[in-house]
C-alpha cells in the first residue's frame, strides 16, 4: 500500500493548478444515464472516486471515450470525457461496486427516472458518520416511485414513470438534492424541491441539465424548481473548479508560509474560508486567472468556525483547518454540525505533538503546537490531506499511510505540492 512521505520546514512558492471538482465531476457523470445521447465532461480530474463511478456506469452501459488521449496516457490536465447511455443494459448497481464510493448510490435518480426502476446497494464511502439514505428515499417516493429495502439493496420503481411534487428535505443534503433535482428533470409535470442544498456544484449540476434541455429555475437557493420533460439531449459542459482542493492548498500555504498562485481558482465558490483566512492573517488577492494566497513573516491568529452547509464553512474542509490552527498563537474552536463523526483526524494530529480536546462536536485546538514527524494513518479523504499539511510544518519526517483515501479525491497531489518546493513524494509498496 502507497504512503506518502513529507519533510517539513519547506516553504510554499509558485504555482497550484486547480482541478475540476470531484463533487461536481461525479454528478454530472451520473446525470449522463438520463439521455442516449453523449454528455461531452470537460476538466474531469484523475481520481479514483471517478474511476470507480466509471466502473458503475459502464455496468448499466454506458459507453465512454476519452477524448485526444488514450486513458492510460492522460497527463496532469483533466480529461474531456464524452458519455454515451445509448442503450441502459442493467439498471442493478451492485454491492461490490457501490460500496467503494457513496456517491454511485446517486445512480438511483436518474435510472428510475428514465427506466422506471433500479436496484442499488445500500452505500459504503467514508466512515465519518451513519450518512444514512432516507432522503433519497422519501424524495424519490414524493415522486410516486416505490422503494423497499430488500438484502442490501434499494429496490424501487416507478410503474408509468416519476411524477412532479412538492417536497420538502427535512435536512440539507447534497447528494439527495442532486438526485431528486435529476429524477425531477424526467417526472411528469412540475417539482419543487424546498430546503434543497445551496452548494455551486448543485448549480453546476442544473446548469448541465439544463445545457441537456431540462427545464430548472433555482438552484442555488433553497427551492428548486424542474418542469418535467419527456426527454433529454446530449451536450458539452466544463466542470466547475474543486473549492475544496482550492481551500486545501490555501490552507497548505498558510501553514507552510510562501506565496502561490492557485490558478483557475474560484474566490466565491469558498468566500466564507477565504474570510476565515484572511481572519487568521493570511493575504488572500484574486486575480484574473487564479487567486494569490501569501503568508510571509507575521504568524497565524486563532479563528473559531463552525461547518455549516454551503455558503457556510464547509465540512470538507475542516480537518486541514484543524491542522492549521495547531500552529496559531492561541485557542481555537471548531464545531462539526454536518457529520457526527468527522474527528478522526484528531488522533492522528496528536501524533504529531497537537494539543486538540474534543467535547461532543466541539473540537478545542491549543496553538501554537511544534508538531514533530510521526507515522500516521489516513482515516478519510479530507482527513489524510490534514495531516499532509501538518507534515509541512512537522519537524522530520512524516508518513501518511493508507493514501488511498487520499487518491479518491486530491488529483497529483505530491506533484503539486512538490512543484511549489515542499518535500513530499509518495512511497510505493
Ligand atoms: C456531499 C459531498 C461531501 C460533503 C457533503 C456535505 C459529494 C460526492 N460529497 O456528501 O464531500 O462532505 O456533501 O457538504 O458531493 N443525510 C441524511 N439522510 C440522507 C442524506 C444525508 O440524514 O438521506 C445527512 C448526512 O448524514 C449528513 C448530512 O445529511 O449528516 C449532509 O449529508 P449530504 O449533504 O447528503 O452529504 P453527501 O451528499 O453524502
Amino acid at each position: 500500500m502507497d504512503s506518502i512521505k513529507v519533510t517539513g520546514g519547506n516553504r510554499l512558492n509558485g504555482t497550484i493548478p486547480i482541478s475540476g471538482a470531484k463533487n461536481a465531476a461525479l454528478p454530472l457523470m451520473i446525470a449522463s444515464l438520463l439521455t442516449a445521447d453523449d454528455l461531452v465532461l470537460e476538466n474531469v480530474p484523475h481520481l479514483a472516486d471517478v474511476e470507480s463511478l466509471i466502473r458503475i456506469l459502464t455496468n448499466h452501459g454506458v459507453d465512454y471515450r476519452v477524448e485526444g488521449k488514450r486513458p492510460a496516457h492522460a497527463g496532469q490536465q483533466g480529461r474531456n470525457i464524452a458519455f454515451r447511455a445509448g442503450e441502459i443494459v442493467d439498471t442493478t448497481a451492485p454491492y461490490e461496486l457501490v460500496s467503494r464510493m457513496r456517491a454511485s448510490f446517486w445512480v438511483i435518480g436518474p435510472l428510475l427516472a428514465r427506466m422506471h426502476k433500479a436496484k442499488v446497494s445500500l452505500p459504503g464511502g467514508c466512515a465519518i458518520g451513519t450518512r444514512p439514505v432516507d432522503l433519497f428515499i422519501e424524495s424519490l417516493e414524493a415522486m410516486g416511485a416505490r422503494i423497499a429495502i430488500e438484502n442490501g439493496y434499494a429496490v424501487a420503481e416507478a410503474p408509468g414513470g416519476l411524477k412532479g411534487t412538492e417536497y420538502t428535505f427535512s435536512k440539507v443534503s447534497v447528494g439527495a438534492t442532486h438526485v431528486a433535482m435529476m429524477a425531477a428533470t424526467l417526472a411528469k409535470g412540475k417539482t419543487v424541491l424546498n430546503n434543497a442544498a445551496r452548494e455551486p456544484e448543485v448549480v453546476d449540476l442544473a446548469n448541465c441539465l439544463v445545457a441537456m434541455g431540462a427545464k430548472i429555475t433555482g438552484a442555488g437557493t433553497s427551492a428548486i424548481t424542474i418542469e418535467g420533460v419527456d426527454a433529454l439531449h446530449g451536450t458539452r459542459h466544463r466542470v466547475l473548479p474543486d473549492r475544496i482542493e482550492t481551500g486545501t492548498y490555501a490552507m497548505a500555504v498558510a501553514i507552510a508560509g510562501g506565496d502561490v498562485l492557485l490558478k483557475d481558482a474560484q474566490a466565491p465558490l469558498l468566500q466564507n474560508a477565504l474570510d476565515v483566512l484572511v481572519q487568521a492573517g493570511v493575504e488572500i488577492e484574486q486575480k484574473n486567472d487564479g487567486i494569490r494566497v501569501m503568508r510571509n513573516g507575521h504568524g497565524i491568529k486563532p479563528v473559531d468556525v463552525t461547518t455549516e452547509p454551503f455558503p457556510g464553512f464547509p465540512t470538507d474542509l475542516q480537518a486541514q483547518f484543524m491542522a492549521l490552527m495547531t500552529q496559531a498563537e492561541g485557542t481555537s474552536t471548531i464545531r462539526e454540525t454536518i457529520f457526527e463523526n468527522r474527528f478522526m483526524h484528531v488522533q492522528e494530529l496528536a501524533r504529531l505533538g497537537a494539543r486538540i480536546t474534543l467535547n461532543g462536536q466541539e473540537a478545542t485546538v491549543h496553538g501554537p503546537s511544534p508538531l514533530k514527524g510521526a507515522e500516521v494513518m489516513a482515516t478519510d479523504l479530507r482527513a489524510s490531506v490534514s495531516l499532509v499539511m501538518a507534515g509541512l510544518v512537522a519537524d522530520g519526517e512524516t508518513t501518511v499511510t493508507r493514501v488511498y483515501h487520499l487518491d479518491r479525491g486530491f488529483e497529483h497531489l505530491e506533484q503539486k505540492l512538490s512543484a511549489c518546493g515542499a518535500a513530499v513524494e509518495r512511497i510505493s509498496s
